[in-house]
């Protein structure tokens, strides 16, 4: 039996808490687990914090903090996770929306699965049994659809289709508290995205769930401003620190370098008169020399070959790897000389790259 901690943020939203409470009280009564439930309420004027208080004296799994004012979703949510795991001792974390936007009869498909041994799971509205609301026009569905592919090509994760929902479940152990809460790269929203990048990345066991996006019938949305820039800021700043990212471009660096030598050699081979298919070869030989030795000392350094010995020997090794893309440049350098002249070597030697070796390299 585990502890899970439901957090909800609040700001304004007396009328729903009220009924919002109960309405729990029924649900986690039909859960295994042990359910607590921790509002984080931005100070809110309506009072929201006293109904919450007036609920505690009748159901002592409920607990609450109030924040001294409203600092945005991100910040309540932290402060809420926080909490959960150090003072409540939660071993599951779950958020939840306090407008009945999330229904509470869907948290129960969320802590069904914890039992499957999945660490991270996400109540998602866009897979097959998922929805979002009709109420909502074309503009907002539009909106919602495009800013999560955004999301999801941008931070390449194309295994999970609702990375901006509010409905999630988090084991505490080895996931979310390996998150560096301190320091995400939004206070707004966008927080969420920060946070599942990370949880995704550090090999979770992750599952999607469906859930039924609700319209909201009471209180009001506090999400004013567009998400899309702090979004854009997120996925530009993990991925700038995501080494794979990192190392993707200094290959391609690395390539494009590659293709400077080629170039100016093979015009230097040119204007010495070296016939065609040494002029060719010798160009692209030296550029794989070149690509050997900085992605050896700086692409992929960590790994970096030393001792003059095992240097020669994986430099023929890469040579013999490269030996296709020598032979190609070679022999269609040449016929483009015999069809198209020397005068256009300049602009074939890109064709070559791009059409032939490429692929060929991609495939090797
Ligand atoms: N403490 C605190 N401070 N609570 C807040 C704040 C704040 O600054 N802003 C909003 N809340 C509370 C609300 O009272 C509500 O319980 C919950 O957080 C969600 O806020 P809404 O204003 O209802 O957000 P939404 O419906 O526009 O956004 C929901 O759907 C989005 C996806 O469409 C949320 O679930 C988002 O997380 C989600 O990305
Ligand atoms: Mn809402």
């Amino acid at each position: 039996c585990m502890r899970i901690v439901v957090v909800i943020p609040t700001y304004n939203e007396k009328g729903n808490t009220l009924k919002m409470i109960d309405i729990l009280a029924d649900e986690f009564a039909e859960i295994s687990h042990e359910m607590l439930l921790l509002y984080v309420d931005g100070n809110s004027p309506d009072g929201t914090a006293d109904v919450v208080r007036e609920k505690m004296k009748k159901y002592k799994w409920l607990h609450l903090i109030v924040e001294k004012k409203k600092r945005g979703l991100g910040p309540a949510y932290v402060e809420g996770f926080k909490y959960a795991m150090k003072e409540l001792k939660a071993d599951y974390v779950m958020e939840f929306d306090g407008d009945f936007q999330h229904r509470p009869d869907e948290i129960k498909k969320l802590v069904n699965e914890i039992d499957q041994g999945y660490e991270y799971i996400i109540g998602s509205r866009y897979i097959p049994g998922g929805s979002i609301p009709d109420e909502w026009g074309f503009m907002r569905k539009f909106l919602s659809v495009i800013g999560n592919l955004v999301a999801r090509f941008g931070l390449i994760m194309p295994k999970i289709h609702d990375l901006t929902t509010g409905f999630k479940l988090s084991k505490v152990k080895g996931v979310l508290d390996k998150v560096d809460l301190d320091h995400l790269y939004s206070k707004s929203f966008a927080y969420k995205l920060h946070i599942l990048a990370q949880i995704v990345n550090s090999g979770a066991r992750v599952k999607e769930v469906p859930i039924h996006f609700m319209h909201r019938t009471s209180g009001e949305s506090k999400l004013i401003k567009n998400e899309m820039g702090e979004s854009l800021k997120v996925i530009f700043l993990f991925q700038i620190h995501n080494p794979k990212i990192l190392k993707f471009l200094k290959f391609a660096t690395v390539g494009f370098l590659g293709y400077v030598v080629n170039a100016s050699t093979l015009w230097l081979f040119t204007r010495w008169m070296f016939p065609g298919p040494l002029a060719w070869g010798f160009s692209t030989e030296l550029a794989i020399i070149n690509n050997y030795i900085l992605n050896n000392f700086w692409t992929f350094k960590e790994v970096k070959i030393t001792g003059f010995g095992r240097l020669v020997f994986k430099f023929f090794q890469f040579n013999f790897t490269s030996i296709g893309a020598l032979i190609i440049q070679t022999v269609f350098g040449t016929l483009s000389d015999i069809i198209l002249g020397v005068k256009f070597r300049q602009l074939a030697l890109p064709f070559i790259i791009v059409l032939l070796v490429l692929p060929y390299n991609y495939f090797m």
